[in-house]
This record gives structure tokens, C-alpha cells and sequence, in this order.
């Protein structure tokens, strides 16, 4: 169970995972994520399912290192296994018709994006969509999601498409067009301005939050977020919200909380891993 059956580096720091779990591949939705331990000491991280192949019993995940345990992730083989895999969690993308959908993405967001993107498709969408990344090198999947949508391009130095960041896009693409909905998923501060970029336009938008989370069941309280002023629960009520609704700033405060600790958990991975090598 939950052995890495393939595993591939997509990106600068970004791997790309299939996973043997035939319950989560069956049952996971756009939108929603798994909550993985890697050992008896890990700790609980959540991660989008970005794709599944039922038939095979496989689901996708596609992880960006940022800390200790994304670190100890990308060090695993194909053939090893995760301990626990808990899930699908969260609720799905709400998929309809909507007409003309705009889906932002940056960095790693693009893999959360992905699922709703081709739901979305599936169900008759016209899909436009704006991949950003800081340069060429760190942008994901342009080649899956040109098979489904329009794609622009967007990177901090102009290394690959338009130079600027997403919004610049949004801009652009809103004067162009008319959207009838929009999805932003990547960096917190990324979809509090495509949030309000949106809403400049009076186009909505949903957006996937991403706070700490630790049992992903709404039982510690960890991943509470401020939505329309009540209080929400991101792994039970969420992850997707409507931005326009989000208090964004809470949220920032709230990501930052164990920083420090984060900081020294990873010092000392490191200096482990590079004892034992
Ligand atoms: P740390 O050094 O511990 O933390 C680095 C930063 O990551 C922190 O400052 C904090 O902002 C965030 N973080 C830390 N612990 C958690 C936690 N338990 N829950 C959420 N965020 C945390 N990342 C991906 O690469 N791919 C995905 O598909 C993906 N999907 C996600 C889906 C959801 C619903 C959520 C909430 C987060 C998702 N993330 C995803 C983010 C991922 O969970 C964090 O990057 C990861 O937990 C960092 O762990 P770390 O020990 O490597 O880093
Ligand atoms: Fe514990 Fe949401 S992660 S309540
Ligand atoms: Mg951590």
C-alpha cells in the first residue's frame, strides 16, 4: 500500500509522484488532497491529489521542497512507500457550465489547478490559463494544460511568455475578454491579489487555501481561516472559497506562525542527512 510507483523531477525543486492507492484514486475529486506521514516520526503534511488513474489503482502528487518533510519526501525512491495516506480530503471544485473560465496558477499551484482544469473542460468550459512561475525553470505542466486550454505564460524575469507576474496577465486577458468565473491557486499572497484583481473587473473568483493543516478531519483547529467574518475550517469547510470573502491578511500572519521552528527543523535535517552521507 502506498508504495511510489513513479516518480520524476519536473521542476527546479518540484517532483512529480504517482502513488499505489486504490481508494484514494477512485474516490478523489477536483479540488481535494490527501494528508500524508512518511514514518512513525514524520509529520502530517497535506498535498493535492492532481490527477488520478483509477484503473490502475494510482493517484498523482506533485510536491515543491520547501522544509524538512517535502525534503525527506523528494528523497524517497520508486518502490519505497509512505506510511500514511489519508484521504481524499476537503470538498470538490464546485464543476458546472460556466461559460468562459479563467484558472491562474503559480508555482506548485499549478498541480492543484490542474484536476478542476480538466473537470472543468469536461463539462463543456472554455478555458483560458495563466501559468506564472519566478523563471522558465520553475513552471509545471504547460504541456498537459495546452492540451486542454489556452495557455499564456507569465515569469518574474520574462524567461518564458509575458514578463511580469499573474495579475498582469489577469489584466490583460479581463480588458480583452469577457470571464464569467475565475480560479486562482498558488502562493497566498498570489491569490489575495488576483482576488482583488478579479473584483477590480467584478469577475468572481475561487481560490484553494492553503493554511497549516494537521489532521485535515476539522478536529485541531489548525487550519482556521476567517471567511465573509466567520470563523471556517480550510480542510472541512474549504479548501476552495470565494477570494472576495477571504480575510487574506489573517491568513499570511497565520502561515508564518511557526517559521522559526520550521527553520530549525530543517537546519537540523539537513545537517543529519549530510552526517549520514
Ligand atoms: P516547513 O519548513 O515545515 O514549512 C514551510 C512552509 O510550508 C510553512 O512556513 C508553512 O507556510 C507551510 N506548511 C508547513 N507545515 C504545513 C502543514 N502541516 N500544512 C500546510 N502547510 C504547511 N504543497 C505541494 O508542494 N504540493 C501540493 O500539492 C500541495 N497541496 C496542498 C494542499 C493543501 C490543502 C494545503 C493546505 C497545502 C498544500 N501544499 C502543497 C503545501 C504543503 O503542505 C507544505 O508545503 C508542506 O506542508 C511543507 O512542509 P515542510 O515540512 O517541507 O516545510
Ligand atoms: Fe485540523 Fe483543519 S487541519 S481542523
Ligand atoms: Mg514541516
Amino acid at each position: 500500500m502506498n508504495e511510489i510507483v513513479k516518480k520524476a523531477k519536473i521542476a527546479e525543486d518540484v517532483f512529480d509522484f504517482w502513488i499505489h492507492s486504490p481508494s484514494v484514486s477512485k474516490e478523489a475529486g477536483p479540488g481535494q488532497f490527501v494528508v500524508i506521514r512518511l514514518h512513525e516520526k514524520g509529520e502530517r503534511i497535506p498535498l493535492t491529489v492532481a490527477d488520478t488513474r483509477p484503473e490502475k489503482g494510482l493517484f498523482r502528487m506533485v510536491v515543491k521542497v520547501v522544509g524538512k518533510t517535502t525534503h525527506e519526501l523528494s528523497l524517497k525512491k520508486e518502490g519505497d512507500t509512505i506510511l500514511d495516506v489519508v484521504g481524499p480530503l476537503g470538498n470538490p471544485s464546485e464543476i458546472k457550465n460556466y461559460g468562459n473560465v479563467l484558472l491562474v496558477g503559480g508555482g506548485v499551484g499549478i498541480a492543484t489547478l490542474y484536476p478542476i482544469a480538466k473537470a472543468l473542460k469536461n463539462v463543456g468550459n472554455n478555458i483560458t490559463t495563466v501559468l506564472g512561475a519566478r523563471t522558465k525553470d520553475y513552471l509545471i505542466m504547460v504541456d498537459e494544460f495546452k492540451k486542454i486550454s489556452d495557455v499564456l505564460l507569465v515569469t518574474d524575469d520574462g524567461s518564458a511568455g509575458m514578463k511580469g507576474v499573474v495579475t498582469d496577465a489577469m489584466d490583460k486577458l479581463f480588458r480583452e475578454r469577457k470571464f464569467d468565473i475565475c480560479w486562482a491557486v498558488g502562493p497566498t499572497i498570489m491569490m489575495k491579489f488576483c482576488t482583488l484583481k478579479a473584483r477590480e473587473f467584478g469577475v468572481p473568483i475561487w481560490v484553494s487555501l492553503n493554511p497549516i493543516m494537521v489532521d485535515g478531519t476539522g478536529m485541531c483547529g489548525a487550519c482556521r481561516v476567517t471567511v465573509s467574518g466567520q470563523i471556517k475550517f480550510a480542510c472541512v469547510d474549504g479548501p476552495e472559497f470565494r477570494g472576495e470573502e477571504v480575510d487574506w491578511d489573517e491568513l499570511l500572519k497565520r502561515l508564518a506562525q511557526y517559521r522559526e521552528q520550521e527553520k530549525i527543523s530543517y537546519e537540523r535535517f539537513l545537517r543529519a542527512a549530510g552526517e549520514s552521507e
